[in-house]
């Protein structure tokens, strides 16, 4: 490990065993100042179920990830409400919580349940073991924690940690007709493997400026992802918290449309206060009220993406 003397910035390289400590005092050599070191983490290796079979599957068609480089877009809101209305349609449909904020999680009034990361770590056991049903039918959860960041804490860099998920979900996946995976708005570890597991990607936009971004950085990284670990992602635009009365709102969302012709939802949800009252009881917007508009707007969605599950549509390389 290398340390660096806070003083006079002489770098001194010691030996890896030196300490059992994760962080010690030193003393410069140099100019006798003393200073904290702490000793680098060592990625970890991953304990994959089959990571050769892994590699070599396609990504399922049924799996989709909610992902947007900004937050605030509804990526959670979407997961959940859409998840509910793929179930209304009598779909059985699991809601993976890949975000360490848990937010999903929250949302269906669930918390401290083993994660994701305590399956990782009890290889051994079946995914299955970890996956709790929801109080709504056709609808199950793998929940998050706050223990979620060790994920990336420990595996990120590991060889082949992008496969981390696929791996795990390989054994239940056709247990359900949708998968639905909530990520962070950070790319790294989570996103990655959220990516590399799925076929289908829903970019939740806000119609807003700097959510446009957002759509851009995240369409870059799948073209990455088709040229490294799978080729036949394919990705969809939903335009979220629509204010029609908004002129700047509908401009922006004439020109996504535009720059991404063919690769954007026909449904659009709007900006609905139902949704705020619905989340402070934990609750999908269209069980609190059956009126609710978005409520509406993701039962629409979740029709438009039944009919279009066979449909092959191109993205942005
Ligand atoms: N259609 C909508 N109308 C009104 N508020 C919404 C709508 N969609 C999402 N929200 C609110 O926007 C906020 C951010 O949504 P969230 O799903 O947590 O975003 P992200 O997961 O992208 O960070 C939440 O308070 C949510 O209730
Ligand atoms: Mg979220």
């Amino acid at each position: 490990m290398i340390i660096v003397c806070q003083k006079c910035r002489t770098r001194f390289h010691l030996d890896d065993d030196a300490t059992d400590k994760s962080s010690f005092v030193a003393r410069c050599t140099v100019c006798g100042h003393l200073f904290s070191a702490y000793k680098p983490n060592r990625v970890q290796e991953i304990t994959f179920l089959d990571l050769e079979k892994t590699r070599r599957d396609d990504a399922s068609d049924h799996v989709m990830t909610i992902s947007n480089r900004k937050g605030g877009v509804a990526k959670t809101t979407t997961c959940l409400n859409l998840g509910v209305s793929l179930a209304l349609h009598n779909k059985k449909v699991l809601l993976v919580d890949f975000d360490a904020q848990a937010n999903l999680t929250l949302s269906l009034g669930q918390k401290k349940l083993p994660t994701f990361y305590d399956a990782q770590k009890a290889i051994g056991k079946p995914l299955d073991d970890f996956i709790i049903a929801t109080q709504y039918p056709n609808l199950w959860l793998l929940p998050s924690g706050r223990n979620m960041v060790l994920l990336n804490k420990l595996y990120f860099g590991a060889q082949h940690f992008e496969y981390m998920l696929k791996d795990r979900l390989r054994s239940i996946k056709d247990q359900f007709d949708f998968i639905l995976i909530d990520t962070p708005p950070s790319i790294e570890f989570y996103t990655l493997n959220a990516l590399t597991a799925s076929n289908r990607v829903l970019i939740p936009c806000q119609c807003d400026y700097l959510s446009t971004h957002g759509v851009d950085q995240v369409m870059r990284l799948i073209s990455l992802i088709r040229k490294n670990s799978n080729p036949l992602i394919q990705s969809r635009i939903l335009f979220t918290m629509m204010d029609r009365a908004s002129r700047s709102s509908r401009l922006i969302l004439s020109k996504i449309k535009d720059l991404y012709q063919g690769q954007t939802f026909n449904t659009v949800i709007e900006m609905d206060g139902a949704l705020k009252d619905a989340q402070i009881l934990s609750m999908p917007a269209i069980h609190y009220s059956r009126k609710s508009v978005a409520g509406t707007q993701y039962i629409e969605l979740a029709k438009e993406i039944i009919s279009n599950l066979d449909d092959s549509v191109p993205s942005v390389p």
